[in-house]
C-alpha cells in the first residue's frame, strides 16, 4: 500500500520509462531476423520479460542483464524457431500472446500459450478467427475464445480481412502470419491503431505497404536485424500530463516521448479540453517522431471523445475521468467498448475509483461519462492488478483533499520506476 497526497507546487522534469509497444516488437521481430540487433532503452518490465522468456524458450538468444536496458537478440531467421518443451506463459500481456500467436501461427510447431488470470479473461477469439482462415489450427479454452491457447502452425493462405475492431494486436498479430502465408495479407480496420509494426517491419526489409486502417504485407523476404534506441513511452507520460494540466500549481516537463500521430490521442483530447501543453524540439528517434512535452496548470472545460481518437488514446483513456473531474461541464468518453478487454474492465475501475473518491462518474456501456468539476477526497483504492488503473489511483490521490492509500502490485508492469518518480516529483507516495 503507498500513502499520497496532493503536494501545494510541483516541479518536475521526468524521463517517462521506453515505450512499451515498441520494446516487445523489438523483441519479436528481431528473434526471427537474420542476425544480431542491439536495442538500447528498453523497458525493463514484467510484461517485456514475458516476451523475452517465451522468445528463448522458442529458440532466439537474448543477452539482457537484470535491471539493464540494453539488449543483444541473436535473431533465428524466418524459419528458425524451435519448438519450446513447455507451456509459454504471457504473464500479464496481451501483446505477448496476440502477436506470439501470429508468429506461431506460421512456423510448423505446436505451441500452448497461457498468461496470469487477468490475461486468462481476455478475448483472444479475435486471433483465432482470421488466423485459423489462414490455416492455422488453433483450439482455445471456453469454446475457443479464452486463453490457454494451442497453436499447430504452418501452411498459411494469405488473406484479406476486415477487422471489426480497431487493434494493433490483432493487426500485427495478422501481418506476421502474413510473413509465412502463400501470397499478400491484408488487414483493414475500422479506424488506425498504432502502426509500429508496420514502421518496423518496414525498416528491417519487408514488403509492406500501409496507409491509416490498412497494412498489406508479401510474404517470404528474410528481415534484416534491426537496432534502435526505443522512445519514451506517451502512456507512461499521460499521467503526469493529467497531473499537471490539473493541480493548481504544477509545471512538468516530459523528455523524449513518443510522439507518433497513431499514439497522440491524448494530447489532443487535453488540447481540446484546453490544457496547457507545449509540444518542444520534435525530432526523429529510431524511425518515431519524439519530442519533449511541457504541461502547466490549466483552466479545463469539459469534451466528448469517440470515434478516431478512442483507438489513439485507448490506454489513457482512464486517465480522461480525472480531467473530466477537474472541467467544468460533463466530459463522455464514448465508443470505447475495448476498456471492458482490457487488463481489467476499465470501465468498472474508473467508476470504482473515482467513484469512491467522490467524483460522479457514469458507466455507459461504451465508455463513461463525468460531471465536473468536483472535489476529490482521499480514501483507499485498489488498482485490482491493473497498472493503469494502480497509477490512476495515486494521481487522482495527489489532486485530492487529505491521504488517498493506493493498493498496487502492478505499475511494475509497464512502469517499474513510478512510485520512486511520484515520490521525486510531488514528495509523495510513500510506501505503507
Ligand atoms: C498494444 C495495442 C493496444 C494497447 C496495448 C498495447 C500493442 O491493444 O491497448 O496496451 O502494443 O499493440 P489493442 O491492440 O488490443 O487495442
Amino acid at each position: 500500500m503507498t500513502l499520497v497526497r496532493r503536494p501545494l507546487a510541483i516541479r518536475a522534469e521526468i524521463a517517462v520509462p521506453p515505450d512499451k509497444s515498441i520494446s516487445h516488437r523489438s523483441l519479436i521481430f528481431n528473434a526471427i531476423a537474420s542476425g544480431e540487433a542491439h536495442v538500447s532503452n528498453l523497458l525493463d518490465s514484467e510484461d517485456i520479460r514475458s516476451t523475452q522468456r517465451c522468445l528463448q524458450q522458442l529458440g532466439a538468444e537474448i543477452a539482457w542483464p537484470e535491471g539493464g536496458n540494453t539488449a543483444t537478440v541473436s535473431g533465428t531467421g524466418l524459419h528458425g524457431l524451435f519448438e519450446s518443451d513447455d507451456v509459454l506463459d504471457c504473464g500479464n500481456s496481451g501483446t505477448t500472446m496476440r502477436l506470439l500467436a501470429g508468429l506461431l501461427a506460421g512456423n510448423r510447431l505446436l505451441s500452448i500459450l497461457t498468461g496470469d488470470a487477468s490475461l486468462r479473461r481476455r478475448p483472444m477469439a479475435r486471433i483465432i478467427g482470421p488466423l485459423r482462415s489462414m490455416g492455422a489450427t488453433m483450439f482455445a479454452r471456453t469454446g475457443d475464445t479464452l486463453p490457454p491457447l494451442v497453436i499447430k502452425g504452418g501452411d498459411l493462405r494469405g488473406m484479406h480481412y476486415e477487422s471489426p475492431v480497431a487493434s494493433a494486436q490483432v493487426k500485427s498479430a495478422l501481418l506476421l502470419a502474413g510473413l509465412y502465408a502463400d501470397g499478400a495479407t491484408e488487414v483493414t480496420e475500422p479506424s488506425a491503431s498504432r502502426d509500429h509494426t508496420e514502421r518496423m517491419l518496414t525498416a528491417m526489409g519487408a514488403q509492406l505497404t500501409a496507409e491509416p486502417g490498412r497494412a498489406r504485407i508479401e510474404p517470404g523476404t528474410q528481415l534484416a536485424p534491426l537496432s534502435m534506441h526505443v522512445p519514451g513511452d506517451i502512456s507512461s507520460a499521460a499521467p503526469w500530463m493529467v497531473l499537471a494540466a490539473c493541480h493548481p500549481s504544477a509545471e512538468i516537463r516530459l523528455t523524449n516521448v513518443n510522439v507518433n500521430p497513431t499514439r497522440t490521442g491524448m494530447l489532443e483530447i487535453m488540447q481540446q479540453m484546453g490544457a496547457d501543453i507545449e509540444v518542444l524540439e520534435e525530432r526523429l528517434s529510431g524511425g518515431e517522431p519524439i519530442a519533449d512535452l511541457r504541461v502547466r496548470s490549466s483552466q479545463l472545460r469539459a469534451t466528448d471523445v469517440g470515434g478516431d481518437l478512442v483507438p489513439r488514446a485507448i490506454d489513457e483513456l482512464p486517465l480522461v475521468a480525472i480531467l473530466g473531474a477537474h472541467a467544468k461541464g460533463t466530459t463522455v468518453v464514448r465508443d470505447a467498448t475495448e476498456l471492458r478487454v482490457k487488463e481489467s474492465d476499465r470501465v468498472e475501475a474508473v467508476t470504482r475509483v473515482l467513484g469512491r473518491m467522490g467524483a460522479t462518474v457514469h458507466a455507459r456501456e461504451d465508455g463513461f461519462e463525468v460531471e465536473g468539476p468536483a472535489e476529490l477526497t482521499g480514501t483507499r483504492v485498489d488498482g485490482g492488478g491493473d497498472h493503469r488503473v494502480g497509477m490512476l489511483g495515486a494521481i487522482a490521490g495527489c489532486l485530492a483533499g487529505g491521504e488517498t492509500q493506493v493498493d498496487d502490485d502492478a505499475v511494475g508492469v509497464s512502469y517499474p520506476g513510478f512510485w520512486g518518480e511520484l515520490a521525486r516529483a510531488t514528495g509523495s507516495g510513500v510506501n505503507a
